[in-house]
């Protein structure tokens, strides 16, 4: 029996904050005393322009929803005021329900699933959570249920329910800590766990802790600000050897995949709290930690619609709200994958760069002096080690390398915690999608760029519960330690 889904208008609580109260440099912005790396900035490609729909094989325009709920849950914010106004949720007491919401894992071996599944979503019955070459997850709204049965049963689609009521996951992804827990973190200095996803507060707490606690290695630096003003935070891990070579990873592009910003703090609090003990391959890296890309998104996956995957930035005369970050990138902007409608989960915005954190983030790679060798970004999910290109069907001159040390990569990741991740060139092994930061970073020289689609395989999709959080962050920082020595072992580049 389908359940309506009630969706409410969020309350968000504005405040309007001085620019002074924004612009308050960290503690240890400028610490240790060595200033961050500094270059002149480097010409950006260009352009061209292609629609389709990463999951299902059409070039038709699609309206394919954000996450189906709502666009209408639009903040009462001037649509054309710029970021002067913080929304500091003071707190919302209204969210979007997923009540009887569904999740069908749909082989598409048949021919004509993705086409049905396509038009499905452009009736606006089902959005897509994933897909590869064999299989898509769809959810399927409450009162959709009984017709979509309909249809794949007359099509001879075969469909797997994996969640009967999405709602449900969602309130148990995510307990509270227990009082001891609470108590322990007082006294700690920070409130960070990885027994919990925390909110942006406590992730940018911690940075400063760590900087403020380890003022030799750890410093932190805003890059920037998000479209609702706040803070685009990295940590950057160095000793400070001339010969280091420079990582840079990043989390939380898409708002919801919360394993992310988790995983990457993980790695950061690993290296930072044992750096002495570590390996020399790991403290001959200058590291550098963005764990949250989209703060604004990420917030408003914890306050008001946990499946948000944009930013929060509105376009100008328009209803819907974000732009899909990982569209936004400069290299190749416009082509497959992507979406000019605004209202689609794929909208690559109205121009590249044209997102203040994807900006934020080209802007600072051009113009430090720090010389990447890799690249990493971690979303959710799927299991996927992918590296360029991602446009299209297509790889770079050296993919050899970047496939061999993907392969220890995700070799040393199943022998710690025994997940299996498929590597590849990430148009091939999922689809293509022009825009994406990987193939930005590859395009800036960046030799080892991949992309990392954590865990899981679709038995929980983006809800994955907390209890999973220590695992997958401490496999994939095997992963991780495998890099490290690649690079080190690389003298050339
Ligand atoms: N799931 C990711 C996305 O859709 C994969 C990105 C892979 N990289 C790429 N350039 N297509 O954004
Ligand atoms: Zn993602």
């Amino acid at each position: 029996m389908p359940v309506a889904m009630k969706v409410w208008v969020s309350t968000l609580v504005f405040l309007v904050v001085g620019s002074e109260a924004l612009t308050v440099p960290l503690i240890n912005d400028l610490e240790p005393g060595k200033g961050w790396p500094q270059r002149n900035s480097v010409k950006q490609p260009n352009t061209h322009s292609e629609e389709v729909d990463p999951f299902v094989s059409t070039t038709e325009f699609t309206t394919e929803d954000p996450s189906f709920n709502n666009e209408e849950a639009t903040v009462t914010n001037n649509v054309a005021a710029p970021p002067k106004i913080i929304a500091r949720a003071e707190e919302i007491e209204s969210k979007v329900d997923y009540s009887g919401t569904q999740l069908w894992k749909v082989p598409t071996d048949k021919n004509n699933a993705r086409v049905v599944i396509g038009r499905l979503r452009r009736r606006n019955l089902i959005s897509t959570w994933s897909g590869n070459q064999t299989y898509i997850d769809i959810l399927v709204k409450p009162n959709a249920i009984e017709n979509v049965t309909r249809i794949f049963k007359r099509e001879s689609i075969d469909f797997n329910i994996v969640i009967e009521d999405l709602q449900k996951r969602i309130n148990e992804e995510n307990p509270p800590l227990d009082e001891n827990e609470v108590e322990l973190q007082d006294r700690r200095g920070h409130r960070m766990t990885w027994k919990q996803y925390h909110r942006l507060e406590d992730i940018h707490g911690f940075l400063d802790y760590l900087a403020k606690t380890y003022p030799a290695i750890v410093s932190v630096k805003t890059i920037g600000k998000s479209y609702e003003g706040r803070d685009i935070k990295i940590l950057r891990i160095s000793d400070g050897k001339a010969t280091n070579k420079a990582v840079f990873i990043d989390g939380g592009i898409h708002a919801r995949e919360w394993i992310s910003p988790a995983t990457v703090t993980f790695f950061i609090n690993q290296i930072a709290e044992n750096f002495d003990e570590e390996s020399d391959d790991v403290k001959n890296i200058d590291w550098y930690f963005l764990p949250v890309v989209n703060p604004d998104g990420y917030e408003f996956t914890h306050t008001s619609d946990r499946l948000w995957r944009k930013n929060r930035k509105p376009l100008l005369g328009r209803q819907c709200i974000g732009t899909d970050l990982n569209r936004n990138f400069g290299y190749r902007w416009g082509g497959r994958g992507s979406s000019s409608n605004p209202c689609s989960d794929i909208y690559r915005g109205s121009r590249m760069f044209s997102e203040p954190e994807s900006k934020a983030v080209a802007d600072f790679i051009k113009t430090t002096s720090a010389n990447f060798t890799a690249y990493i970004t971690y979303h959710s999910y799927g299991q996927y080690l992918l590296y360029p290109w991602g446009y299209e069907n297509a790889v770079p001159p050296d993919y050899i390398d970047l496939d061999e040390v993907g392969k220890s990569m995700a070799e040393a990741i199943r022998s710690a915690g025994g997940s299996q991740y498929t590597v590849g060139a990430s148009s091939k092994v999922l689809y293509p999608a022009a825009g994406g930061s990987d193939d930005w970073a590859k395009s800036q020289g960046i030799k080892y760029s991949f992309t990392i689609e954590l865990s899981d395989t679709g038995h929980y999709g983006f809800i994955l519960p907390t209890s999973f959080i220590e695992s997958v962050a401490k496999e994939s920082f095997a992963g991780l330690r495998v890099l490290s020595r690649q690079l080190n072992k690389n003298l050339i580049n």
